[in-house]
């Protein structure tokens, strides 16, 4: 039983940002946040994460994708030997906020203390998870720690390679994990009861509503490509501009009308953005031989992103046709549209009330390591205000109360799940 009064939300909300602020200051870079799947960075975060799991009454272990799990085991073994999963992720984008992936992690841990210290009935273990490879910034990998788990990550993904031309496989052997069982990280979908995660919006919706948190109802649909456009190398001063072949403005016509594409697309929610590129061989006298660039293709539904990604290619074959520039499309990331668990919203919902909170649902534009996890189990996703919408962009900021709400949130709803489980 508890000897002690459970913390209140503006405590937890303190503890929470204390470790945001303690995590945000592992980094690659002096001055900004980055923090790449198994960089020495995500190392010393994977370390802090597992110490502050044992602390939270944890049985700490990591996988061979460099997962962190922490384990509170189950107050009553006679309903079985299921688990709950809650998590996020603990790398980051580049120059990034300090709440994206961070506070789910952190939530995750101080919940599940508190369901321990508050002596809440739990018939299922819970493991809390950290996930390393969300983002997809360092290698064409998105969400491979989560897919490995869902057993939908073939070995082919170790040999994806980051800019420098290290493998996956390289970079996880010197992070200290084994490639080599990739296939054996899948979990047993029957013992599982599902996949929870909390994250922050990254989004304007329940700032306008006034609201800490809100339910998720389905994560949107997400592809992403690399896409070559061919060019041939000439001298700047000499080839006239109507014997060029430049990849540039090849590139920079492709770049408006995949813009123009994706704002005309009749579903709202469609949105292209291209946020890698790069021109060879880069010299000021050299017109472009080639351009390699990133297409991240986006839409609430599944329908009006495979509209797109068609009128997109339409309008590359044109504009190829029109300036000699051959244009490929290499797709290296898809996730269809998720919905979340009509009985986790549910719970949710009976949680947030009882807080005195309106329950409130929204759906989320942005990726999570749910998208992979609905391969394997039920998911449910709670999301915590931030303002202005912003994230991806250091200036992301969640309030002490709302991250206080989002831990007592969490607490409660893990509560409700339980009382399903024992009533069924
Ligand atoms: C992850 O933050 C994503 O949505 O790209
Ligand atoms: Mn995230
Ligand atoms: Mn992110």
């Amino acid at each position: 039983m508890p000897d002690e009064p459970p913390l209140t939300a503006h405590e937890l909300g303190e503890e929470a940002a204390a470790l945001i602020d303690e995590l945000s200051r592992i980094s690659a870079e002096e001055d900004k946040l980055t923090r790449l799947y198994l960089t020495p960075e995500h190392r010393n975060a994977a370390d802090l994460v597992a110490r502050w799991m044992r602390q939270a009454g944890l049985d700490v272990r990591e996988d061979s994708l460099g997962t962190v799990r922490g384990r509170l085991p189950s107050s009553m073994p006679a309903y079985g030997e299921k688990c709950l999963l809650i998590g996020s992720h603990i790398d980051t984008v580049i120059d990034a906020g300090k709440f994206d992936g961070a506070l789910g992690v952190i939530c995750a841990i101080l919940a599940a203390r508190e369901l321990r210290k508050r002596g809440i009935d739990l018939p299922f273990d819970i493991d809390v998870l950290a996930f390393g490879d969300e983002e997809g910034v360092r290698f064409p990998t998105t969400l491979l720690s989560s897919s490995a788990l869902a057993g939908t990550a073939p070995y082919s993904e170790l040999d994806a390679r980051d800019a420098n031309g290290i493998s996956v496989a390289e970079a996880l052997r010197e992070f200290g994990g084994r490639p080599e069982n990739i296939q054996d990280l899948k979990e047993v979908p029957e013992k599982l009861v599902g996949y929870l995660e909390v994250h922050i919006e990254q989004g304007p919706v329940l700032e306008r509503e006034a609201l800490p948190v809100g339910i998720v109802t389905s994560l949107a649909g997400a592809e992403r490509h690399w896409i070559t456009v061919q060019g041939e190398a000439g001298h700047a001063g000499t080839v006239p501009m109507d014997a060029r072949k430049d990849a540039v403005s090849a590139a920079a016509d492709l770049i408006v009308s995949m813009e123009t594409a994706a704002k005309s697309a009749r579903s709202d929610g469609v949105v292209a953005t291209v946020g890698e590129l790069g021109i060879h061989p880069g010299a000021v006298n050299v017109i472009p031989a080639q351009v390699k660039m990133t297409l991240d293709l986006r839409a609430a539904t599944d329908r009006p992103r495979a509209a797109a990604i068609d009128e997109i290619k339409a309008r590359a074959a044109r504009i190829s046709r029109k300036r000699g520039c051959p244009i490929e499309f290499d797709q290296f990331h898809e996730v269809v549209t998720s919905p979340c668990s009509e009985i986790f919203q549910d719970a949710a919902k009976r949680a947030i009330a009882s807080m005195g909170i309106r329950p409130f649902r929204l759906m989320s534009g942005a990726g999570h390591d749910g998208q992979a996890m609905k391969a394997l189990t039920d998911i449910g996703m709670l999301f915590v205000r931030c303002r202005k919408g912003i994230s991806h962009n250091p200036s992301e900021y969640v309030s002490i109360e709302d991250m206080g709400m989002a831990v007592e949130a969490t607490v409660r709803w893990v509560a409700e799940i339980a009382q399903q489980e024992m009533k069924a």
